[in-house]
C-alpha cells in the first residue's frame, strides 16, 4: 500500500523532555516534527510554580536551537499540595503556564510529589474553572488492591467523575487513554477530551508480557487488552473531535529499563507519528488522520491549526533506521516504532 499525505504541522499535547543532557538528545526529534508540545513538569524536582515554567522553557528552547522555528513548548505545572493559585493564576495571565498537571502519588515516574485523592484539590479546580485553566490528568488508581489493568477505570469511576460532576465547566483532558472505559468517560463527559499515544494505539498486553516481559513496552498507565486497543483506534480513526495526540514520549535510559526495576516510559518522538499514520492507513482512515495529530488538541486548547504542513509518504521499499539515540553522558535510549517507520518517510513541505 503506497500512499501519500500532508498534514498541518503536527501538535504534541503531552511530551516528557527531561532535562540536561538527556533534554539535548531528545528535544530535536520533538522539535523537527511538531509544532506545540505540551510539557510534562515531573523532574525531580518538580516544575511546580511559574518561575521554573519559565526557567525550564527557556532551557527546551536553547537546547531545541534555531532550526525549528514553529516549535513551540507549552509549559504545564504539577499540581501538589506546595501549588500556590495567585502564582498559577499569574503565570497563567502571562501566557508562561498554560495548565496544570495532576499525577496520583506513586503511580509512575517522579509522582512522589501528587496528591492522595483529586477530591482534595477541589477548590484549586474551582479557581482554574473560573481562570479557563486545563487539568491534564494521569487517571490511575494507586490502590495496590485494583488490577494494574483496572486502574485507570477505577480512578475514573471513583476520582474523576465526582470532580467532574462537582466542577462542571473545569476543561479536563484524561491523558494517554488506554481503555475502553477511558474512551467511554471522554465520549460521556462535555468539558473532557483524551490524549492518546502511538504505543496505546499500536500495542496490546500480550506484546508486553509474551513470549516474555517487553520493557521497552512498559509505561503508566500499562498497555492494556486488545479489545481496548482496539476501541481507541476505533474511536480515533472516526476522526472524533475530543481524542487527540498526545505521544507521552517518555525517555529512560536503557541502564533503567533493563536494570532490577524497569523504568516506566516508552520514547517514541522519533517515529511515534509513522506509529499513527501506519494504524490511520491500515484502517483505511488516513483521512482523518490530520484530526487527530494537528487539528483536534489544537481546537480544543484554543488554537488554530498550523500552516505550516508535513508530507507523510508510505511506500513498500524499507529503509534501514536507527534503534537507539545517545546522550553526550554515554545513556542510551531505545526509539519505539522503528519497524512502522522503516517504510514511510517524513518531511516538511
Ligand atoms: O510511562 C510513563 N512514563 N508514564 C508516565 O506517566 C510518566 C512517564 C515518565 O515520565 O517516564
Ligand atoms: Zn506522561
Amino acid at each position: 500500500m503506497d500512499l501519500t499525505i500532508r498534514i498541518p504541522r503536527p501538535d504534541d499535547w503531552h511530551v516528557h523532555l527531561r532535562d540536561g543532557a538527556m533534554l539535548e538528545a531528545v528535544v530535536g526529534y520533538t522539535a523537527s516534527r511538531f509544532r506545540y508540545a505540551m510539557i510534562m513538569p515531573n523532574l525531580n524536582p518538580p516544575i511546580a510554580t511559574t518561575e521554573l515554567a519559565d526557567r525550564y522553557q527557556k532551557r527546551i528552547l536553547r537546547a531545541a536551537g534555531n532550526q525549528s522555528p514553529e516549535f513551540q513548548p507549552l509549559m504545564t505545572v504539577y499540581c501538589s499540595t506546595n501549588l500556590d493559585q495567585d502564582d498559577l493564576i499569574r503565570g497563567h495571565e502571562a501566557g508562561i503556564v498554560k495548565a496544570v498537571k495532576y499525577y496520583p502519588a506513586g503511580a509512575t515516574t517522579n509522582s512522589d510529589h501528587g496528591g492522595d485523592n483529586i477530591l482534595n484539590f477541589i477548590d484549586l479546580f474551582e479557581t482554574m474553572a473560573d481562570q479557563k485553566i486545563p487539568l491534564l490528568v494521569h487517571a490511575e488508581s494507586t490502590n495496590p488492591e485494583i488490577d494494574l489493568f483496572d486502574r485507570e477505570a477505577a480512578f475514573l469511576e471513583q476520582e474523576l467523575h465526582p470532580l467532574c460532576e462537582q466542577v462542571p465547566n473545569l476543561q479536563v483532558t484524561v491523558e494517554h487513554v488506554s481503555t475502553s472505559v477511558g474512551v467511554d468517560f471522554a465520549l460521556a463527559h462535555q468539558r473532557v477530551a483524551a490524549s492518546v499515544t502511538p504505543h496505546h494505539l499500536s500495542r496490546n498486553s500480550s506484546d508486553l508480557m509474551a513470549p516474555e516481559f517487553d520493557p521497552d513496552l512498559f509505561c503508566k498507565p500499562i498497555i492494556n487488552s486488545e479489545a481496548d486497543r482496539q476501541a481507541i483506534v476505533s474511536v480515533v480513526t472516526s476522526g472524533n473531535p475530543s481524542f487527540f495526540l498526545g505521544t507521552d514520549s517518555a525517555p529512560h535510559p536503557t541502564s533503567e529499563k533493563y536494570g532490577e526495576e524497569a523504568k516506566a516510559g516508552i520514547f517514541n518522538a522519533a517515529y511515534g507519528l509513522e506509529v499513527v499514520a501506519e494504524i490511520f492507513a491500515k484502517e483505511n482512515r488516513i483521512e482523518h488522520f490530520s484530526s487527530f495529530a494537528s487539528k483536534n488538541g489544537a481546537a480544543f486548547y484554543g488554537y488554530e491549526p498550523s500552516q505550516d504542513e508535513l508530507l507523510l509518504t508510505r511506500k513498500q521499499v524499507d529503509v534501514e533506521l536507527a534503534s537507539t539515540l545517545s546522550t553526550r553522558d554515554g545513556d542510551k535510549v531505545v526509539l519505539f516504532g522503528r519497524d512502522e517507520a522503516s517504510h514511510w518517510t517524513v518531511s516538511p513541505i
